[in-house]
């Protein structure tokens, strides 16, 4: 018998199930000789605004240009700080590198992997502008206390929805989706994300009409009207097969979520009498599951014992932003982010995509208590797999 393999990441499997639709996608921006912006993205950032419930959407070419263009947006300069978090890819560490403007790191609740929001105002000085917490792994950060926070100080907030399209709090009684809830929402569309361009892309939303319209200005030249250019800014258009190709996935965004839901589910049912922490969602969120993170102290003896049984899993991220040599100037040492530190050296991503099978994730949880017993971690006795393994 062959030893069963199961990938991180399985792009393939989704692109099969859509593959008619995007040749047709492709086919028609083929054949308008638009390829970039044009009619496509026109139509993808009305549905995607809509989809978000925003009035405004502007598709760009990367999530990093979203961060970018949303702070200079909100004249981010430098001499200015911005409060974020210390566990993330570097993303939005870089934006706000890149305006000048310092960023300021604050440490993470544990649980849900957020910006803890009860530091915030620790942090904050005179120089602070602005805040952007990071929706990581697909997981809604405490929005209402940090709103809250932003209105008592006056500060701006983007949201980093990179991860979390889709995903929902509750505030004052209604569920509303990530990346509106703050003055402008930024997205990624790179290819493994939960809506995913065949390529990179990225886009943000707002309510504000002035936002809108800078940042439609900055990522095209600073152009107003054609070779008028009241200021400087970038090449950050989208793709017009990039827009297409949204277009098609953005139809099935919602099934694609409950998918990545039900498996969550099914494997916080597996695991959840074993040592391993695993992910809770809070009652007034619901989140999208970009990935499906566990800790354990022994992560690295996991993951290879799940590597030697076909198991692929991921690390997200070993390092603290922080603690990373290209932020070695702001002079931040080992200690000073302890529930960062604890996550990048405990948190291990399980595989989760909407083409998972339940098997596979009975064969992941199967393996994890072998694992769990074999390593003398306390497990119960009840697991019984609900199909052959
Ligand atoms: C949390 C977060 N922010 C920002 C980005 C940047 O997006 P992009 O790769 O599209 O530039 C990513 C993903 O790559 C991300 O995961």
């Amino acid at each position: 018998m062959g030893m069963r393999r199961i990938p991180f990441i399985n792009l393939k499997a989704q692109y099969l199930s859509i593959k008619e639709e995007v040749k047709v996608a492709l086919e028609r921006v083929l054949e308008s000789g638009v390829f970039t912006l044009g009619e496509e993205v026109g139509h993808f950032e009305k549905e995607f605004a809509q989809y978000c419930g925003t009035r405004y959407c502007v598709a760009l070419n990367s999530g990093t240009s979203a961060l970018h263009l949303a702070l200079l947006a909100m004249g981010i300069k430098e001499g200015d700080e911005v409060l974020t978090t210390a566990y993330s890819f570097i993303a939005p560490a870089e934006a706000v590198s890149y305006t000048g403007a310092k960023p300021v790191f604050v440490d993470i609740d544990p649980l849900s992997f957020n910006i803890d929001v009860s530091r915030i105002r620790g942090a904050i000085t005179k120089k602070t502008k602005a805040i952007l917490p990071v929706h990581l792994y697909g997981e809604p950060s405490r929005m209402d206390r940090l709103l809250e926070v932003a209105r008592e100080y006056g500060l701006a907030v983007v949201e980093d929805a990179c991860q979390a399209h889709g995903a929902e709090c509750l505030l004052v009684g209604e569920w509303k989706k990530v990346g509106t809830l703050g003055d402008i929402g930024c997205f990624s569309f790179y290819p493994t994300k939960n809506l995913a361009a065949f390529g990179e892309g990225g886009a943000v939303v707002t309510d504000n009409v002035e936002f809108y319209e800078k940042i439609r200005m900055l990522r095209n030249h600073g152009q107003k009207g054609k070779d008028y250019h009241p200021f400087l800014g970038y090449n950050y258009r989208m793709a017009a097969f990039q827009g297409a190709i949204l277009r098609v996935k953005l139809k099935r965004l919602n099934s694609w979520i409950e998918a990545r839901r039900r498996k969550a589910r099914l494997y916080s049912q597996l695991l959840e009498d074993t040592s391993l922490v695993i992910p809770k969602e809070a009652r007034d969120s619901r989140a999208v599951y970009h990935q499906y993170v566990v800790r354990t102290p022994k992560r690295d003896e996991l993951r290879g014992y799940l590597e030697e049984r076909g198991i692929e899993t991921g690390l997200y991220y070993p390092l603290p932003i922080p603690l990373q040599e290209a932020y070695r100037s702001l002079g931040h040492k080992k200690g000073d982010f302890p529930a960062a530190e604890a996550c990048a050296q405990e948190c291990l991503s399980l595989p989760l995509y909407p083409e998972l099978g339940e098997e596979d994730i009975e064969y992941i949880c199967y393996s994890i208590r072998e694992w769990a017993k074999s390593s003398e971690e306390e497990v119960g006795e009840s697991f019984l797999p609900k199909s052959k393994i």
